[in-house]
């Protein structure tokens, strides 16, 4: 019988496209691949877009319930459009130690936002977050995939006056996924 074709209007760049079926041909079944498609559609956007539901349904064989247990389940998963550069500070305690308060203070105080919150241009949203793995190497920013390390307020106004050039700055540390390595 033929596959019935699932409308949906996600859109995906070939190079996405590319990676999901590799990620399918990679697992013992195509429904194992949900978690890192959904890394993956969320690489492209900055958030996973509603029609990524029915997309994943046809591809992956999966369910919309399915689809929906991890999204709801697993808080790195953005189901709402977020801002454009969403900054994302460490506040445990190494990083505490090391001085993330005085560098969300002065994140603060350039944004002109306090921490939960977005500029009101959309622009960039700061999120205070509880430990990213590179402990020994704080305050530590995380920003997409992009981490920053061992940060200082003047190291704070050069991302920031990068990033409101829209030049993502060069990271200490890129988080890869599980195909670019
Ligand atoms: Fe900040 Fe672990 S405490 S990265």
């Amino acid at each position: 019988m033929e596959k019935p074709v699932i409308a949906t209007d996600l859109e995906l760049t070939d190079r996405s496209r590319q990676r999901i079926a590799a990620l399918c041909a990679r697992y013992p079944t195509r429904q194992s691949a949900l978690m890192p498609c959904l890394w993956v559609i969320q690489d492209e956007h900055g958030w996973v877009p509603a029609a990524a539901v029915p997309y994943l349904v046809d591809a992956l064989g999966v369910s919309e319930a399915r689809v929906h247990e991890l999204l709801t389940f697993y808080t790195m998963f953005r189901t709402e459009k977020p801002a454009k550069y969403v900054l994302q500070v460490c506040r445990n305690i190494s990083c505490h130690l090391l001085g993330a308060r005085e560098v969300i203070a002065h994140l603060e105080k350039r944004l002109g936002i306090r921490l939960g919150e977005t500029t009101p241009d959309g622009r960039f949203a700061l999120a205070g977050v509880e430990c990213l793995g590179a402990c020994g190497h704080g305050p530590v920013l995380q920003l997409g995939k992009h981490f920053y390390e061992q940060l200082t307020p003047a190291r704070v106004d050069a991302i920031l006056e990068s990033l409101r050039r829209d030049v993502v700055p060069r990271a200490d540390t890129d988080r890869l996924f599980e195909e670019d390595r």
